[in-house]
């Protein structure tokens, strides 16, 4: 999670460029960099580090350009050296970037056999040379971006200078989020608005898929068929740029939209994206090896990122997994194996009864190891291994970016353990990481969902019941949405396996019942299918989420059925999280229900 920024100015801009990148210092500070024209010339200074280095060069070498971008660092692709460091450039224009390129491996090779020349190890550099090389066809800047951009798979925020163009800056996002501040003759580009709050307060928000030519004096928008749109600017009290919504009317959209964000910024932690390899930062401090069983305890939304983890530990790692909730967990007196792994789940970090199992593992002389979001929180300080997620503030009462963010470390750690239990080869470990590194670009497609799922939502707003059914790792998933659906629309409703659904809910079904069915076309799909069938000859309203595949291979006519990206199964889950979040909000809304803060709840249960 880089931070990136651009201005046209009508003084020198660099100084009002580390200004703006002190304001997302919080995104990363591995390295930072900026570039402006100096008499139309591309020019840089870089430093490895923290902002201050850059700052010093500055002072050494100051640059002196109307024009300029800049970027603090958190390493994604590539050590965190000065040659890494952004903006990246060519002969002919300079970018900086801000999340993943995932498919830059192809891309690279391909510009390499065209005579492109690679500086560095980062995925940025190809979206340099591949606008290069439109230009060097004949095209325009914006021409050269409008078709480079749909070469782009994966997540990302990028920003533009180009030689020569003293009065042009151009942005794009997919994913990633990018602000326009409109100025008095002044432009400015940031990856959020507090960024730029200095400057001005009238801001504009790139939406998925959207990118933007920028002169002094206009902005013009475009969506990703590269049709101008209209993307109004609007004054931001300067109060609320702190924790500051957006486009969004709830902190809940806003931060389902930051999921790709955010879960790319996670997997950074624990993957080598360069290599292809899984990095725990605590290798050293977990022996997969001598486990017996590993036991995970955690409460709500985090106990089900532990039950699809459970899946994930158990396939691909051969290691047993117990799971409790951990209200109960912490009454059973559960006897634990000698030298055992015990991993608590929480959001907050301070949930009272996971706190509590915590403290009872740790009387059990386990290994305490706890993925948190709040590295400063009572979980995090009292545990021998912690694995960060880096959701972010989570200002939404149901957790959303914080369960995928969740989801994201624990497909680390399973492929971690899988690898050291020598239950995973090399090339196997390099497909799940290449399959994870593609999650933040296809949650961003997922999103695109957006306005079928608001449809559904009308409908749903009808039900008094709704169930939610799925096999796998999709079961939990199940659970998971019967729960958001619960908690912010206060419709009833309920989770189950697939296959259960005959053991006795299935009487529930009638014409009135809507049913959710999360399926995925892997290898249990063609039983949740007959499952299905069970539903539909029983005249029971599906909702189907599945991919192409699956909508064409169900074998029934669902009264909706929502096509999902194509997604490699095994952490399918955490794609398909966000249809199931998007209906509960949608529905939600569409009720006139306050989706932030739902009746009777709070966001961090210190109580038993
Ligand atoms: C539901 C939700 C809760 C929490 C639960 C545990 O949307 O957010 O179910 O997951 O209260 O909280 P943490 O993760 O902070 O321990």
């Amino acid at each position: 999670m880089c931070g990136i920024v651009g201005i046209l100015g009508k003084e020198a801009v660099a100084t009002q460029v580390v200004e703006a990148l002190r304001r997302l210092e919080y995104r990363g500070y591995d390295s930072a960099g900026v570039a402006t024209l100096e008499n139309g010339l591309l020019t840089r200074r870089r430093a490895e580090g923290k902002l201050r280095n850059l700052e010093i060069r500055l002072s050494n070498e100051p640059l002196e350009g109307l024009i300029g971008i800049g970027h603090t660092r958190w390493a994604t692709h590539g050590k965190p050296n000065e040659t890494n460091a952004h903006p990246h450039a060519t002969a002919k224009l300079a970018v900086v970037h801000n999340g993943i390129i995932e498919n830059f491996r192809e891309l690279r090779a391909e510009l390499q056999s065209d005579g492109y020349v690679f500086a560095t190890e980062t995925d940025t550099e190809i979206v340099a040379h591949l606008v290069t090389r439109e230009l060097d066809r004949g095209k325009s800047p914006t021409d050269a971006v409008a078709a480079s951009l749909p070469r782009l798979r994966g997540a990302f925020a990028l920003a533009f200078l180009f030689q020569g163009e003293e009065d042009l800056l151009i942005g794009a996002r997919k994913g990633s989020p990018l602000a326009v501040g409109i100025g008095d003759g002044e432009m400015y580009l940031g990856s959020d608005a507090l960024a730029l709050a200095p400057f001005t307060n009238l801001i504009a928000y790139l939406e998925e898929g959207d990118w933007v030519v920028l002169h002094r004096k206009s902005a013009t928008f475009y969506d990703k068929a590269n049709n101008p749109v209209e993307r109004r600017a609007q004054r931001v009290a300067a109060g609320a740029l702190l924790v500051e919504k957006g486009n969004h009317r709830h902190f809940m959209a806003k931060e389902i939209y930051e999921q790709p964000e955010v879960v790319g910024h996670t997997l950074t932690q624990y993957l080598d994206m360069a290599a292809g390899r899984v990095r725990l930062p605590f290798a050293d401090k977990i022996d997969w090896t001598s486990l017996s069983r590993l036991s995970i305890a955690a409460c709500g939304t985090s106990y089900y990122a532990g039950l699809i983890a459970k899946y994930w530990f158990e396939r691909l790692a051969r290691l047993p997994v117990e799971i409790d909730v951990a209200s109960e967990f912490r009454y059973r007196e559960a006897p634990l194996p000698d030298n055992g792994l015990a991993l608590f789940i929480s959001q907050s970090g301070e949930t009272a009864d996971t706190l509590a199992c915590l403290r009872y593992a740790r009387q059990e002389r386990q290994v305490i190891s706890a993925i948190v979001n709040v590295a400063t929180s009572t979980m995090a300080r009292e545990s021998d291994v912690v694995a960060p997620t880096l959701a972010g503030p989570e200002i939404g009462v149901a957790s959303t970016k914080g369960f995928t963010c969740q989801l994201a470390a624990l497909a680390c750690l399973a492929l971690a353990a899988a690898r050291a239990r020598g239950h995973l080869s090399a090339e196997d470990e390099a497909r799940h990481v290449q399959n994870l590194i593609a999650l933040p670009g296809l949650m961003a497609n997922a999103l695109a969902l957006e306005p079928q799922i608001e449809k559904l939502a009308r409908e749903l707003s009808k039900a008094k019941d709704v169930l939610y059914l799925g096999r796998g790792t999709s079961f939990p998933l199940a659970l998971e949405g019967a729960l958001k659906l619960k908690e912010i629309s206060y419709i009833h409703a309920e989770g189950y396996p697939a296959g259960e659904l005959k053991h006795g809910p299935i009487a529930l079904i009638d014409e009135a019942m809507p049913v959710i069915v999360v399926a995925p076309h892997d290898a249990l799909f063609e039983k949740t299918a007959s499952n299905m069938q069970e539903v539909a000859a029983r005249g029971g309203r599906i909702i189907l989420i599945t991919n192409a595949k699956g909508a064409a291979e169900c074998g029934i006519e669902p009264e909706t059925t929502i096509i999902m990206p194509d997604v490699d199964p095994t952490f399918a889950a955490i794609v398909y999280a966000l249809p199931i979040q998007m209906i509960a909000y949608q529905t939600a809304v569409f009720m006139g229900k306050d989706a932030d803060q739902p009746r009777n709840l709070a966001k961090s249960v210190t109580v038993e």
